[in-house]
């Protein structure tokens, strides 16, 4: 029997098969809204099969945002607008997740397709926020370093998105930790270079994204699954790497953290970054064996006889996709026969089967 396509039971929540659709910033939110776009994007994956389908990096507050057109949950209005989508999700037999950010010294970014360079305050951007004033590269602002007071409100700010995220309708949360976003740039000591209880020591860079999950987690219904996505190196001699990754998840599941999505990268430009099929897999390998934890695997799978032997083989409980699920929203669908899967179609695609 297929281990990609059986059930996984986080908590109260089961997953019909082991697929997860991976967070992907869409670019395509009006003030945070979501729109058209989400309903077609996200529901299609749903319809195609996947077990879970996780909504983009979104914003906890307006200047968490990596560009105006990010996702966002910082006011009622927005988990309403959710509230269709999710609908649609859950109806079409996927898990419906949302992954919750604050972009750091990484906001104020134009779109991707226009470059992704930082925004002016003429062109609406806005002054980011990290833990020291470093920017990311010569070309981007340089951020104001966050107050003992700015990180509260921080804390308060991913509190209200959780509790927005269940009135939402989802049923899982994912605590953006990845990626160089704000609490990567805390983990990692390329970056943050503070002096306060905040910096310096393992257990001082620990501290914030702790704190962040200890409040999500108070937050979040007992029944359901909150996961966290780290990089789980920053690929950097002296930087945050594996043997750090295991530690904090040791930390994140004693506060009740259900399965740590192990990305990688992205905190500094121009990491070496071995790029390849299954390239981040060894990491879910190493936090699930020397943490105790589930794990997610992401990264160049694309192949689904590589999805299950990574399961199969006991290196993580799921695998999420991101670019295949952009060139066929229907994977798991179209590649359940060839692992032998009997996946049924939704009806109204039956004669297509
Ligand atoms: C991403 N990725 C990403 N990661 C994340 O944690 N939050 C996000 O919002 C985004 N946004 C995003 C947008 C787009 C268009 C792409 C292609 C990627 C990274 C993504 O989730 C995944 O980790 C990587 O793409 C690697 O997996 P694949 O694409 O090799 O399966």
């Amino acid at each position: 029997m297929s281990r990609l396509f059986s059930p996984l039971t986080l908590r109260s929540v089961t997953c019909r098969n082991r697929i997860f659709v991976s967070p992907m910033c869409m670019y395509s939110s009006r003030d945070g809204m979501p729109t058209d776009w989400h309903m077609v994007h996200l529901g299609s994956r749903a319809v195609g099969g996947a077990g879970l389908v996780m909504v983009e990096a979104t914003a906890v507050s307006p200047e968490g945002r990596i560009s105006p057109d990010d996702s966002g949950l910082w006011s009622d209005a927005h988990a309403e607008a959710f509230l269709p989508i999710t609908r649609f999700m859950r109806e079409n037999g996927a898990v419906a997740a949302i992954q919750l950010a604050h972009a750091g010294r990484k906001g104020s970014c134009e779109l991707p397709w226009r470059g992704g360079g930082p925004l002016g305050a003429e062109e609406c951007g806005w002054q980011p926020l990290a833990p020291s004033s470093l920017p990311f590269t010569q070309r981007h602002p340089i951020p104001r370093s966050l107050s003992i007071s700015d990180l509260e409100e921080i804390e308060e700010q991913f509190r209200l998105a959780t509790r927005r995220s269940l009135k939402a309708g989802f049923q899982v949360v994912e605590i953006h930790m990845a990626h160089g976003y704000l609490l990567h740039e805390f983990l990692s000591p390329l970056v943050n270079h503070r002096s306060d209880e905040y910096g310096g020591s393992l257990e001082n860079r620990m501290r914030f994204p702790l704190q962040i999950t200890r409040a999500v987690r108070k937050e979040w219904p007992e029944e359901l699954p909150l996961f966290v996505r780290i990089s789980a190196t920053d690929w950097v001699e002296g930087g945050w790497d594996i043997e750090q990754s295991v530690i904090l998840s040791r930390e994140l599941k004693k506060l009740g953290v259900d399965l740590i999505d192990c990305s990688s990268g992205f905190v500094v430009p121009d990491e070496p970054v071995p790029y390849g099929p299954g390239f981040q897999v060894p990491f879910a390998a190493r936090v699930r064996s020397e943490a105790g934890i589930a794990t997610g695997a992401v990264g160049y799978i694309t192949d689904p006889a590589q999805a299950e032997t990574i399961l199969a083989t006991g290196q993580a409980d799921a695998v999420l996709l991101g670019r295949e699920m952009l060139r066929d929203p229907y994977w798991p669908l179209h590649v359940a026969p060839r692992l032998r899967a009997n996946v049924p179609w939704p009806d109204q695609y039956n004669r297509g089967k």
